[in-house]
């Protein structure tokens, strides 16, 4: 293919990309393939000027502006930027505008989060908000007044404060980013996924849909935020010469605007603002997709100009890719402990952010034929945080006539049996108690770490135990015979006096781990804790109906009615009863948790992600020993958040909420008193 060829092929690609992404709302590749598709034709149209046409993507920023909405030409262009992908585009960067600088320039910078949502441009005048624009194809923009009027963050009126002695410019027209919280992306997420709804993909395409509401009442449904970081026109009023200045005058108009932009005095300095982001991005309760670099004397950066359409002032540093596309090869059906059916997506190995995925979750079959993924497609796959990786949805347009729809399964693929599609559920389920995939599930769970921590008992031991007849169901294992474990591949005599061992200690663990161990839905070991300290037994807690349960302080509707439940089960009972023949302690020892000190007395603690040396329960055990309470969700009453390594939607909860977060160091030091 020649140049020109290539050119038009990448220009149509370029277009139809910018198109699903600003006006369906639905792109179909990542980011970052959208990037290298640009980046080529932009490298193309660089070697060949010549061949540079004025309707190219690479001349004019986004994409038209849809029908349905009254246009808005904006007072200046809405500019877009040029992009960076590490420190070396940064630099190299810094070494364009220094050819264009007298040699000694120093040039001072502001760092900014590059917010994941869609540009708005906020009109006042006489301090009152008259107009608000998406950006559109940077000229022309749609207006969504009426919608953004539903934000909070948009002022309605400058200055809201009225002791402020700043005076409102009789003319302001204010850029900004408007985004959805990840927890409320989340939230919503969850609430479609019970009402049989179709998942939104992402954040950034839910809160462009939300505002391109013909309904403002819709809008104001979602908890739709702002942040402010330009200002594209101006009439009155004193503009500072610097970035820096600009964000603070904007702060002082009462606008919103991020906490979390730096000045940096040096480009080393942005480096390492740069690094830290990329770390911290799986932390924060918003998507970030770079940060924006930005040549802090803004009189400045006018003078360096424009590069195409790009100012030469500021620069988007990306941040390393999350999602990429690969090919579904396979489908794997897991069968968990509660039955539900799991379909796992077998893929050709991608790296995603430093890691190989190769396995994705899919969900629940209710999503695949909703998203119409198919066997041999072109996925999405997404990595963020410490989320397990999942598939956004196949590239519809990738296909060539050889994928295979996936069935639904009819028969558990573990046993055999008939499936069950309860009817306000989307999963299916294998309802057979004695399934053996739920069995050996359940032993898993019974001897995991946060449950009966059974030393020596690994995973391959469980499916190994059963199918050897060994065990039926978790009880079994406190009947495991010496001679009979010695007889299995792979146990000598050290590997068996070790297992026999760390069963009978388990037999000491407090009634609140086993009730943990039981794996009932929506009881996991605070819950349990719960529990055991209101009701003092398991048999107790089995002969409370669900109305005494809900009773309790931290018991919800849903885990009453299902701890009651699971107890109203024969089966269960009878399984209860073989753990106290076995010599299991089935209440709690009478004195509550010993507390050893009332240095955490009265503060209550969330913990979240994995701590350097405790053990989450290790964690909750000390917290209550001294005094202290914990709990499950962040509240405004929660007093600290112990957060550690990959800390997820807790965290970002407690930045919101103002909640302290410390880690396990500063446990520590105040159990100590320090
Ligand atoms: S500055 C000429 N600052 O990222 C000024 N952009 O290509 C250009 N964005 O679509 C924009 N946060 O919507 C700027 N703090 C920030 C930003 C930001 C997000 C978006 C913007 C634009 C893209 C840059």
């Amino acid at each position: 293919m020649d140049v020109k060829d290539r050119l038009d092929q990448l220009r149509q690609e370029v277009d139809y990309h910018l198109y699903r992404y600003h006006v369906l709302d639905s792109p179909v590749i990542s980011d970052a393939e959208y990037d290298a598709l640009y980046r080529e034709l932009l490298a193309l149209e660089e070697a060949r000027p010549e061949l540079v046409t004025p309707d190219s993507p690479t001349q004019r920023a986004g994409a038209t502006p849809s029908d349905v909405f009254a246009k808005v030409r904006h007072p200046a262009p809405i500019l877009s930027l040029m992009n960076a992908f590490d420190a070396e585009g940064l630099r190299a960067w810094r070494a364009r505008l220094g050819r264009l600088l007298p040699a000694d320039t120093h040039l001072q910078y502001v760092v900014e989060p590059k917010l994941d949502g869609l540009t708005v441009v906020l009109t006042y005048r006489d301090g009152r908000f008259v107009q608000g624009a998406t950006r559109g194809d940077g000229e022309v923009g749609e207006d969504v007044t009426a919608n953004l009027r539903t934000l909070r963050g948009v002022p309605k009126r400058i200055p809201v404060d009225p002791r402020s002695d700043v005076q409102p410019p009789a003319y302001l027209a204010v850029r900004g980013e408007v985004f959805l919280p990840l927890d409320k992306f989340e939230a919503l997420n969850a609430e479609r996924l019970a009402a049989g709804a179709p998942l939104y993909m992402n954040p950034r395409n839910t809160a462009a849909g939300s505002l391109r509401q013909l309904d403002p009442a819709k809008t104001a449904e979602r908890p739709l935020r702002l942040y402010c970081y330009d200002v594209v026109a101006i009439d009155g009023g004193d503009l500072p010469a610097r970035q820096w200045e600009r964000l603070a005058y904007l702060r002082q108009l009462g606008f919103p605007v991020s906490p979390d932009n730096r000045h940096c005095a040096n480009l080393d300095e942005v480096v390492t603002v740069y690094e830290e982001w990329i770390e911290r991005r799986n932390r924060i309760n918003y998507e970030v997709d770079g940060v924006v670099v930005k040549v802090d004397d803004r009189v400045l950066a006018e003078e360096l100009g424009y590069s195409g359409k790009d100012p030469r002032g500021a620069l988007a540093m990306k941040f390393p890719a999350r999602e990429k596309t690969t090919t579904l090869l396979d489908l794997q059906v897991n069968v968990g402990r509660t039955g539900v059916l799991a379909p796992n997506a077998v893929l050709e190995p991608v790296e995603i952010g430093g890691t190989t995925v190769s396995r994705a979750t899919l969900h629940n079959f209710d999503e695949i034929a909703r998203k119409d993924i198919r066997i041999g497609d072109r996925v999405l796959v997404k990595r963020a945080g410490d989320v397990i990786p999942y598939i956004v949805g196949p590239i519809v347009d990738a296909r060539n006539g050889d994928e295979r729809p996936i069935a639904l399964p009819a028969v558990c693929p573990a046993c055999g049996q008939p499936v069950l599609q309860l009817p306000d559920e989307v999963g299916l389920y294998c309802e057979n108690a004695a399934c053996p995939a739920q069995l050996i599930r359940r032993v898993e769970y019974f001897v995991s770490r946060g449950a009966m921590d059974i030393d020596g008992f690994g995973t391959q031991t469980a499916s190994l135990l059963f199918e050897k007849g060994l065990i039926h169901d978790v009880a079994d294992i406190y009947a495991l015979r010496r001679e009979d474990l010695l007889e299995l591949e792979g146990f000598k005599d050290k590997k068996v006096d070790n297992l026999l061992a760390g069963i009978a200690a388990s037999k000491e663990r407090p009634v609140a781990r086993l009730l943990t161990a039981l794996g009932i839905r929506f009881v996991g070991s605070v819950v349990a804790g719960v529990l055991v300290d209101s009701l003092g037994s398991l048999d107790a807690i089995a002969a409370a109906d669900a109305e005494t349960l809900q009773a309790i302080d931290g018991i919800g509707p849903r885990t009453a009615v299902s701890v009651a439940a699971w107890f109203a089960n024969e089966g269960n009972r009878a399984l209860i009863e073989k753990l106290r023949a076995a010599g299991l302690s089935l209440a709690a020892e009478r004195q509550p948790p010993a507390v050893s000190s009332a240095q955490l007395a009265g503060k209550s603690f969330v913990i979240t992600g994995t701590l350097p040396t405790l053990s989450r329960d290790e964690a909750s055990a000390l917290i209550v020993e001294h005094g202290g309470k914990v709990s499950g969700s962040v509240g405004k009453k929660t007093s600290y958040v112990l957060a550690g390594e990959s800390a997820g939607s807790k965290l970002a909860k407690a930045q919101e909420l103002g909640v302290a977060v410390i880690d396990e160091a500063a446990l520590l030091a105040m159990i100590q008193g320090d």
